[in-house]
């Protein structure tokens, strides 16, 4: 019987999105994407592992509930850690041969455009990886369960690199700057609305690559100087040229989607508003202090750095006087004294 592994991961908000597969089994991306990971203090999924032999069948408990073990991409994780196990000789074969119970929460809304995949695959993968004592990049299998879930893996400013290859070896996630390089950068979470979204990122993304001509645009010409300026204006602590590119970014990426036939709508009139309030602030300020970013889903995630928080709490409460910041609360996964953080966080 083993031990009961559990570890948290965070959720990560791209800046540069992830918007289209070239490879619809693998998970492999049309393009280069970056993003910051969160704090887990906020937002993060937690996960229980344990293999025994008197589980008759692999189970998987998703915030509290009984959810089916027949998802493909779930599987496609479980038997890839197995298969490096085996190889590796990590475990032995009858550890190997008992079936897995698998129980996530994750402590917001789950499937609202709120990467809740992400978080909730690399914990998953981090889960069962250090079950089956796998030496391996992590990010490789992560991005398995779902594309996103690869930058997960580390703190800090991660890119996931499109890689060329077929198989997919070299599309994988690396560290830009770890987690203490810009210690004043902040995301608020406006959520807009919790609940499930209507079209999912990845039927959209299927979508938009068989029907959007802006979609070929933005990954020839859009995506790989955006990419390269980023990472400069991260590593210069730029926050100007982060967040232009950061806003320009998204409204491409949801531009896309508006050219996907039939369209994606994910943006609401109060992301619309959320939109115009930032610009309009920036302009008053005569500087770019705040930064939006959509992902699929109307909430906002807004950049900005820790001295403007409290100018900018004030503003967005002001012009939402009745919003709530609850996050929905998800059931909390069984207790163990092994709890594992993937990375660590300011
Ligand atoms: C808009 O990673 O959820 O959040 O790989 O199909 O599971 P799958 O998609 P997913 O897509 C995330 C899309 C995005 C942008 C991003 O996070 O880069």
């Amino acid at each position: 019987m083993s031990d009961i592994v559990t570890v948290i991961a965070p959720v990560n908000i791209a800046v540069i999105k992830y918007w289209g597969k070239r490879d619809e089994k693998l998970i492999l991306p049309l393009n280069d994407s970056v993003s910051a990971t969160l704090d887990t203090s906020v937002m993060c999924a937690k996960t229980s592992v344990c293999a025994r032999p008197d589980i008759l069948e692999n189970e998987i408990w998703l915030n509290g509930v009984h959810s089916s073990f027949c998802n493909q991409r779930l599987q496609n994780c479980l038997t890839e850690i197995k298969a490096i196990a085996r190889n590796q000789k990590s475990v032995t074969d009858e550890f190997l041969s008992w079936n897995v119970r698998i129980c996530s929460v994750n402590n917001f809304p789950t499937a609202a455009g709120l990467a809740s995949s992400a978080a909730g695959y690399a914990c998953l993968v981090a889960a069962l990886a250090k079950l089956y004592k796998i030496q391996s990049d992590i990010s490789k299998i992560a991005r398995m369960g779902s594309g996103s879930a690869c930058r997960s893996v580390y703190g800090g400013f991660v890119r996931w690199h499109a890689g060329v290859n077929p198989d997919g070896s070299d599309s994988i996630a690396s560290q830009v700057a770890d987690s203490s390089h810009w210690k004043e950068m902040r995301v608020l979470i406006l959520v807009v609305a919790d609940t499930k979204k209507h079209i999912s990122s990845s039927k959209g993304m299927t979508c938009s690559v068989e029907t959007s001509e802006l979609l070929k645009y933005r990954v020839e010409h859009s995506v790989p100087k955006r990419v390269k300026d980023i990472c400069e204006a991260i590593k210069d602590r730029n926050f100007s040229n982060f967040a232009e590119i950061t806003m320009k970014d998204s409204n491409q990426f949801h531009a896309i989607c508006l050219d996907t036939y039939p369209p994606c709508v994910y943006m609401t009139d109060v992301s619309h508003k959320i939109v115009e309030i930032v610009h309009k602030y920036n302009e008053i300020n005569g500087d770019v202090k705040v930064a939006y970013t959509f992902d699929a889903g109307p909430n906002a995630c807004l950049y900005l750095l820790e001295k403007d928080i409290s100018d900018v709490l004030s503003l967005i409460r002001h012009m939402f006087p009745t919003s709530s910041n609850e996050f929905v609360k998800g059931l909390d996964a069984p207790e163990t004294n092994k709890t594992d953080v993937l990375k660590d966080f300011p």
